[in-house]
């Protein structure tokens, strides 16, 4: 069986990370082939009129999967951000970000393995703003029972499925009673449906406070939209930041895996930019068609991928974001020569 994937190189050192990450899929033998379609300034280069074109957005919704690079959303010409309309238009609901202690990254904190859960479509998100007068505005946020609950059971059920055993929800629902509120109860009205998987609520002020003393006290982390993208970052700098920090965003029928970073516009075209995080995003999108289309040789390659890039980084063969020598092709070469 191969699975078909939408392969969105991106804009930047899209290009570079993504030839980079295919390569290693195919010398580990994944059985991926990708479509290439585009986004981002990429599709505007490509004599596309919208960063999002309806041709990309198709090819997602036939195949199910995407692999995506950073994109570039050109700034002050009135298009919105590329990856907020692709999570909207194609309703990809849970933010998912593992946050994991890399061997041979040396950081403050040790053993962190966690993963956070960040609801995707509303909240303060929503960009529902308004003039009440010239001096006063306001910004609605905005919760829904049906979304609350579609995130609770999907981060619910992941914790079931990777045999992970609680899920800690972050809130203020002390002062935003009914939007918080309503998380914190549909989190607990579906937890009722995991009984084998602890539960436990703390107000987010608090909740920071503990991870910076202890990250290693949770395992899934289940936030509203606002809060988990505050705390994706706060995690990902206690394991070494963007280099080692992937990413998926989820919806019912529809993924698309992508590296937290940026198209580094800094230091595009010079070999330089680390394709792990984008390589992890691509072990996780082995994870999930593993699951989902229930191929084990997707979960084969997805773990010697792991654990070649484990190896090179024990081996101090990185790249130079993480203390390292290596070019983007030369560390390429290290976990091919690892698998
Ligand atoms: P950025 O993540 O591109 O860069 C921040 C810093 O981290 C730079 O110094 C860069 O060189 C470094 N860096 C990032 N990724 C790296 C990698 N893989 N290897 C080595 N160094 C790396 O963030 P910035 O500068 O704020 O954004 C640049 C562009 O990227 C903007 O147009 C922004 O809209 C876009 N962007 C796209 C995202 C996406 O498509 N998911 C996410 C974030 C930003």
């Amino acid at each position: 069986m191969t699975h078909t994937v939408v392969l969105i190189p991106g804009d930047g050192i899209g290009p570079e990370v993504s030839a980079s990450v295919t390569s290693i899929l195919e010398a580990a033998r994944a059985p991926v082939q990708f479509v290439a379609h585009h986004a981002g300034q990429g599709a505007l280069d490509h004599g596309h009129t919208d960063l999002l074109p309806q041709t990309t957005l198709d090819a997602i919704l036939e195949h199910g999967v995407a692999l995506k690079g950073p994109c570039t959303t050109p700034i002050g010409t009135g298009f919105r951000s590329v990856n907020v309309a692709l999570r909207q238009t194609l309703k990809l609901f849970a933010a998912v970000r593992p946050v994991r202690s890399m061997p041979g990254v040396e950081t403050r904190y040790t053993d962190v393995d966690l993963v956070i859960v960040r609801e995707n479509t509303e909240g303060l998100y929503s960009g529902i703003e308004n003039h009440i007068t010239e001096d006063v505005v306001v910004s609605m946020k905005v919760a829904t029972r049906g979304a609350c609950e579609r995130v609770s059971r999907w981060a619910f059920q992941y914790a079931q499925r990777r045999g992970r055993k609680k899920v800690t929800v972050f809130h203020k629902a002390n002062i935003m009673k009914l939007t918080d509120g309503m998380f914190v109860d549909a989190a607990r009205r579906i937890h009722k449906e995991f009984p084998d998987i602890t539960h436990q609520e703390m107000i987010i002020d608090a909740a920071l406070m503990r991870s910076v003393q202890d990250p290693t006290q949770f395992d899934v982390l289940l936030c509203e939209n606002l809060y988990g993208d505050l705390v994706s970052d706060l995690f990902a700098g206690m394991v070494g930041g963007l280099g080692v920090t992937p990413g998926a965003n989820i919806g019912e029928s529809n993924a698309v895996f992508e590296a937290v970073h940026g198209s580094a516009p800094d230091i595009a075209g010079k070999n330089l930019a680390n394709p792990l995080a984008l390589l992890m995003s691509a072990t996780m999108m082995l994870n999930y068609l593993a699951e989902t289309r229930n191929d084990a040789t997707c979960q084969t390659a997805s773990d010697k991928i792991k654990r070649a890039y484990d190896t090179a980084l024990r081996d101090k063969q990185t790249t130079r974001d993480l203390g390292g020598q290596l070019s983007t092709t030369q560390f390429t070469q290290a976990i091919i020569d690892r698998l």
